[in-house]
């Protein structure tokens, strides 16, 4: 055996990949490399085998990545978040398109070299949906996948195809050729805003709810950028991390679906800092609607469908909108802006 069987994350050192290695380190049976931007947070450093600090761009990079490990499961992380890929978005789509082509491609090559398919787990999101407007987006309801996919970001485009990307190196690959074989199990979930009681999201347009929040415990003032009615689904980063292994562990005949829903619960802006309120009395939470972020959250659907992930791979959140905050929000970053 020359390589060393491993499993690789990218854009590890962002929010889903702090709460991917603590869970993966606990299980602890499979050695996992991680690859970013930045180096990775001293606290997960000593939980991986190995962590590159690197670009999803550097093909050179994965080239070295291929040559040096046997890998059959990539959870490929790394993307812009919405509000930022509208400040940027040729490289947004640099980053979030021709990145996941190059993962796509190194699952390829990596599943030909050692003759197995590589389970390529993708966070796709509720960006992959765009509603024209709120009246809309109010009678639309708990929508499906295959519904309002018509999204009005440069990342929620760029979700929708790299959904479409994975499936056409899973079921299509290469299909003039003599015989074509795919190497890719591609697998993708499309999250709601996620919430994290130990990292703060960077450049997403979820980001009002885990920063109204975040500010609570640190005693700081904050301006919401939404309407208080505004709806989206939200979930609990542990339910996150957990959706993402149960689709990885699926047996792949039970999937009937490229990209499925996963919601949790949806509630309005003022429903968050109520509960904020409530937890931390005295907090100072205004709203300072910023137009343009609005009408991205806007077009995203007020709750999703999620029966196909229910019933494919048993997916059941243990955190409702009450337990998320009582049992796992507040008390972990409590206890973190303590420290
Ligand atoms: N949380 C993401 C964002 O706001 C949506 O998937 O960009």
């Amino acid at each position: 055996m020359l390589r060393k069987s491993v499993i690789l994350i990218t854009g590890a050192n962002g929010e889903i990949g702090h709460g991917l290695i603590e869970r993966l380190a606990r299980q602890a049976d499979r050695a996992v490399i991680t690859l970013d931007v930045t180096p990775l947070d001293s606290a997960l450093r000593k939980q991986v085998h190995r962590e590159i600090t690197g670009s999803i761009l550097d093909t050179n990079l994965l080239e070295r990545i291929l040559g040096e490990y046997e890998v059959d499961l990539v959870f490929h992380l790394a993307a812009l978040l919405s509000t930022r890929s509208e400040i940027t978005p040729k490289t947004a789509h640099e980053v979030n398109v021709e990145g996941t082509l190059n993962l796509l491609e190194f699952a390829q090559r990596q599943g030909e070299s050692h003759g197995r398919a590589v389970t390529f787990l993708y966070p796709s999101s509720i960006a992959a949906y765009g509603l024209p407007d709120v009246a809309t987006k109010e009678k639309a309801g708990k929508v499906k996948e295959d519904e309002w996919t018509h999204p009005i970001t440069m990342y929620g485009c760029n979700k929708l195809y790299c959904e479409h990307l994975g499936d056409y190196y899973m079921n299509h690959y290469k299909q003039l050729s003599a015989a074509p074989v795919s190497r890719v199990d591609f697998r993708c979930v499309r999250f709601p805003g996620l919430i994290s009681a130990v990292t703060v999201p960077s450049g997403g347009t979820s980001d009002y709810a885990p920063e109204m929040i975040h500010a609570a415990a640190r005693r700081q003032p904050y301006a919401c950028f939404v309407r208080p009615d505004t709806q989206i689904p939200f979930m609990a980063m542990p339910d996150g991390v957990e959706a993402l292994l149960q689709l990885a562990s699926a047996p792949r005949e039970r999937l009937t679906k490229t990209a499925y829903n996963v919601g949790a619960f949806n509630p309005s802006a003022e429903e968050v800092r109520e509960v904020v309120l409530k937890a931390f009395p005295g907090a100072q939470i205004t709203y300072k609607v910023d137009a343009k972020r609005q009408a991205i959250v806007d077009s995203w659907p007020a709750d999703v469908d999620d029966c196909g992930a229910r019933l494919d791979w048993r997916f059941a959140p243990q955190y409702d909108f009450e337990r998320a905050f009582s049992e796992y929000l507040i008390p972990t970053i409590r206890e973190r802006y303590r420290a």
